[in-house]
């Protein structure tokens, strides 16, 4: 009850406000830039100043398309905006990306957006889709492109930013599978039969949060210089539940309720911005906030190391070495 009188104040009386920091400078990449809280990212960095923004994409005319929209509404000069492909489904995708990255001049920071939301059981890899896209690879993504962030905030004596765009739904997550036998949890998750698809969505969102907290300790921004933090940006109009049929009453809900895009993507700019004290730290309308649900306490902490030994060994056995950041 308390959730959802939360959820309608939220979603009625406030929002976000409008991004100032600014980016002047900053090489960010933006991935799931192609529509939706990420195309509106994109706009909001080059308003802020930004000299190149990277929209990361799996189809790359999509990317296109949204660059040259990007362009004529700005004013921007072509060679601000880049379209690099990136497909979230495939390991070998994600590091390919990664590698071409190290040979950037800078960069600044990473909004790591791309994700979908699905209540089809489909594999990719060697997992339950959702759990390949939001997870898996939003997680090898960050660990891979930590190094080069490090290399920029040393040589131009800043901090620099990986904002994973998270969801208030992680706190409602029932997450089942946690109950699964030592190391077991993924291998559960992949079990179609005993998969709960309503519930997959908030678990893989439940999972960035654990990221974050995991990364931000194992690599102290007074080390690194790279600020880890998760945002939630609130429901919003955007093109998520394309492959849900959500049914009249949902789609009267959101009509009423949902944000645009843009102040939705206000969130994302923020976490790409904000200063120190949002190190491992969740952000949902640019606030810092405790996290809830299955996050809390101790046994969220147990949880959470649960979670981190079985994730870290999924991606040392993509790529050797990815996840030793300093
Ligand atoms: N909308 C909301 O109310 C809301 C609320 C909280 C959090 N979020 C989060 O916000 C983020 C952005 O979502 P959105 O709402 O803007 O939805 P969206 O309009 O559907 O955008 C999602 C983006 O992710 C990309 N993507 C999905 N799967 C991918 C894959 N395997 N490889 C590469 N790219 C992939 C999509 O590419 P294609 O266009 O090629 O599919 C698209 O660019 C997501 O992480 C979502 O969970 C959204």
């Amino acid at each position: 009850m308390v959730l959802l009188f939360d959820f309608i104040n939220r979603q009625f009386l406030t929002e976000p406000p409008i991004p100032t920091t600014s980016y002047k400078g900053r090489t960010v990449i933006v991935t799931g830039a192609n529509v939706g809280l990420g195309k509106e990212a994109v706009r909001w960095c080059l308003k802020l100043g930004a000299s190149k923004v990277i929209i990361a994409c799996r189809t790359t005319s999509k990317g296109s398309l949204a660059a040259t929209e990007i362009q004529n509404d700005t004013g921007c000069s072509p060679d601000m905006l880049e379209v690099w492909k990136l497909n979230m489904s495939s390991y070998a995708a994600v590091r390919e990306f990664a590698e071409r990255a190290k040979g950037l001049e800078r960069l600044d920071a990473v909004i790591a957006n791309a994700g979908m939301s699905t209540l089809k059981f489909n594999t990719t890899e060697d997992n339950e889709e959702t759990i390949t896209t939001n997870v898996i690879s939003t997680a090898l993504l960050c660990f891979a492109l930590h190094p080069k962030l490090v290399e920029t905030a040393k040589q131009y004596n800043i901090n620099t930013h990986i904002t994973i765009t998270a969801s208030e739904l992680y706190e409602v997550a029932s997450f089942k599978e946690r109950k699964a036998p030592e190391g077991k949890i993924f291998e559960t998750l992949r079990d179609k039969k005993k998969a709960k698809m309503r519930d997959r969505y908030n678990v893989s969102k439940l999972l960035q949060v654990f990221l974050v907290r995991q990364m931000a300790a194992l690599s102290p921004v007074s080390a690194s210089h790279v600020i880890v933090n998760c945002v939630a940006p609130g429901m919003c109009h955007t093109e998520l539940h394309r492959n849900i049929a959500t049914g009249k009453w949902v789609d009267v809900l959101m009509k009423i309720l949902a944000r645009t895009s843009e102040v939705g993507s206000r969130t994302l700019v923020y976490g790409g911005s904000a200063g120190p004290e949002t190190h491992g730290k969740y952000l949902p309308d640019c606030k810092i906030t405790e996290p809830a649900g299955l996050c809390r306490g101790l046994p969220g902490k147990e949880l959470q190391e649960r979670v981190w030994a079985e994730l870290r060994a999924k991606l040392e056995k993509i790529q050797p070495g990815v996840t030793s950041i300093a």
